[in-house]
Parts: structure tokens; sequence; C-alpha cells
């Protein structure tokens, strides 16, 4: 602890944003963390509304038992506006004050620590961040939570799909989530050994796309165009519907895996993971750094600033970007 900091008596943890595989198991690892270090714990509702609301509840250690293999949040999850506001964020911590607490830790994504920025900057209150969504999108950190469990939905899924591909002979165009990045299409796609990917961080997809089809032969077997949605040139749909027009012998069908990527029991690493970041969290709130997220980098736990987590871009890796190209069918990326 540092010298000049309030003993931590109290925190308060909670998840905000799209919900992601793992969450739980992050609630429970800081629960468990904090509570085996002497201190309380208070869960809060729905990410900043309940915070704003004051919809708290008191976490003991059995509170968190049975939830490690559970997808979404016990703690539910929400979009707050409000909590973009600066009248929000007085209402936040208002709660805070009056419930006791001394110390946040909030599990989200880049919504989530953008909030988290303007309330420290506004109050000198400990918040420390664990990265919570499918996308991966984080500056800061290898790895988000739920992320790996995703790429194994999508990679379930479209093995199911490749079996219609190859009985009937047809091009898929599978859309996966990402926001707008392309780290579930590029990887995903990668692991489904996709013939075509396109991603946000690349330009010309639909000469990329129109390149392929064009030498591409249907052969009985899946011919798989990964698409990730925020794509410049529209969704999978309307990139399908253009290339219906100019290819009408390809039977193109599109397939939009929707939100059964955000579902689902979190894999072992998710679990893992979040275990750790859970722990990180907490001691970091211990040791008395704040305005800070948790991170993984070549498989070991760093520390990031929100400024920096949330004003920074993450891209696809291009070193695996190449890998992609080297193994594509016919249409580099790029
Ligand atoms: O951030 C996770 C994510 O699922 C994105 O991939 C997607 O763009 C977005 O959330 C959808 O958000 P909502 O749940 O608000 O529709």
């Amino acid at each position: 602890m540092k010298n000049n900091q309030k003993e931590i008596k109290r925190i308060a943890v909670l998840t905000s944003g799209g919900d992601a595989p793992g969450m739980n198991a992050a609630i429970r690892a800081v629960t468990r963390t904090a509570i085996n270090n002497g201190m309380q714990v208070v869960g809060v509702y729905d990410g900043y509304e309940g915070l704003i609301k004051g919809d708290f509840i008191e976490l003991q250690s059995q509170s968190v038992s049975g939830i490690i293999q559970r997808g979404g949040t016990i703690l539910r999850s929400a979009r707050c506006k409000e909590f973009m506001e600066k009248e929000g964020r007085i209402l936040a911590m208002q709660q805070l004050t009056q419930a006791g607490v001394d110390a946040l830790v909030v599990i989200g994504g880049d919504g989530t620590f953008r909030g988290a920025a303007a309330f420290i900057k506004e109050y000198d209150f400990p918040v420390v961040g664990i990265p919570g969504t499918i996308d991966n999108d984080i500056y800061g950190t290898d790895y988000t939570l739920g992320y790996d469990t995703c790429l194994n939905t999508v990679v379930e899924s479209v093995d199911k799909i490749r079996d219609t591909g190859s009985s009937h002979n047809r091009i898929f165009f599978v859309e996966v989530m990402g926001h707008e990045s392309g780290f579930v299409a590029l990887n995903s796609g990668v692991a489904c050994g996709a013939e075509v990917i396109l991603v946000p961080e690349q330009k010309n997809q639909l000469e990329k796309t129109r390149h392929f089809l064009a030498n591409c032969i249907q052969k009985k077997k899946l011919n798989l165009i990964m698409v990730s949605e925020g794509l410049k040139d529209g969704s999978a749909q309307e990139i399908a519907e253009k290339m219906r027009i100019e290819f009408p012998n390809h039977d193109m069908r599109v397939s939009v895996l929707g939100y059964i990527q955000r579902g689902g029991s979190p894999s072992a690493i998710d679990r893992i993971h979040a275990s750790e970041f859970g722990v990180a969290a907490v001691n970091a709130l211990i040791e008395g750094q704040k305005g800070i997220m948790v991170g993984l980098k070549n498989n070991k736990i760093t520390y990031e600033p929100f400024q920096t987590a949330v004003k920074l871009h993450k891209s696809v890796d291009q070193d695996f970007v190449k890998i992609a190209e080297s193994i594509g069918t016919y249409t580099p990326l790029g």
C-alpha cells in the first residue's frame, strides 16, 4: 500500500457493456481474493446504471459459488448513457460514499473504461478495470475475456454450416461479430479454413470477394467467406446481394451468427484468465494502484492506464494476417 493511501476495506465490482463469457469467473475471483484479504465486497447490478441507482448486493464467498462455468454475468450488464454525463457520475459517487465503498473493479470493454476514465478525472477514487469483451479490441492487452469462448463458438457453428455448404455445393458468407475490429473474423477464419477473410482493417473488400468468386470452382466442399461486422462495404448480406448479381451461377448463402457468439459456458482459457485478472485487479488496489486496466501481454499480467487503453487503437496482428494470407485459397488480405 502507498503511504498516503486510505486503507481499502470495502470494494464494489460491476460488469458493464456487452456481456462476455468469463465475466462470472472474474466476479468470483475478485470477490474471493478481496474477502481473503479481509475486505467486504459489494456487487453492483446492471453496470453503471446500478451504480447510479445504488442497486447493490453484499457478496460473500458463497455468493459466487457455482458460477465459474456460467456464461453471461450474474450481476447483469448495461450500456449506460447517463454515466457518460457528469450528472450521472455525481450520483454514482454519492452512492459509493453512502455504501461506504472504498474502491471499484469494473469488468467490460472500451465503453466501460471510457466511463471509468471520466470518473477518475473528477474523483480521486481507486478504480481498476478487467478487460471483458468477445471483440478482443482493447489496447494494452493481448486478450480480453470472452474472446476465446467466442472463437470456439464460431468454429463449432461453421463446422456445422460446412455440412450444408459441402452437401449442396454452396458458397457461404458467414458474418461474425467484432464491433469495428477484425480479431474474431481473422482468427476464426483461419481456424475454420476460410477461403476469404474480410476484416474492417483492410481495404477493397468487394474487389477481393469478386476476385475470389471469379476464380472459384464450386467443389462440393464449403467455400467459406468469413465476414466481420463493421465493414465499410456493408454487411455480409449486402455484399452477398451485390455478388449474386455479378455471379448468378454461384449458389450463395449468408449466415449471420449473431448473439450465440456472446453466450455459452466459458472455455478453460477464459476461466483461467478471468481468475488471473480478478486476483491481479484486487492486488493492484491493495498495492495502491488506480486508474488502470489489468491485461495480459506475452502471457504476463500487465497494467495499462485507462487513458491509453481507450485512446489507442489495437489492430489485428499483421504477422498473423500474413499467416492467413499464405494459407488463403485465392484472396490475399491487405
Ligand atoms: O462488444 C461486443 C458486441 O457483441 C460487438 O461485437 C457488437 O458489435 C456489439 O457488442 C453489439 O452490441 P449490443 O449488444 O448492444 O447489440
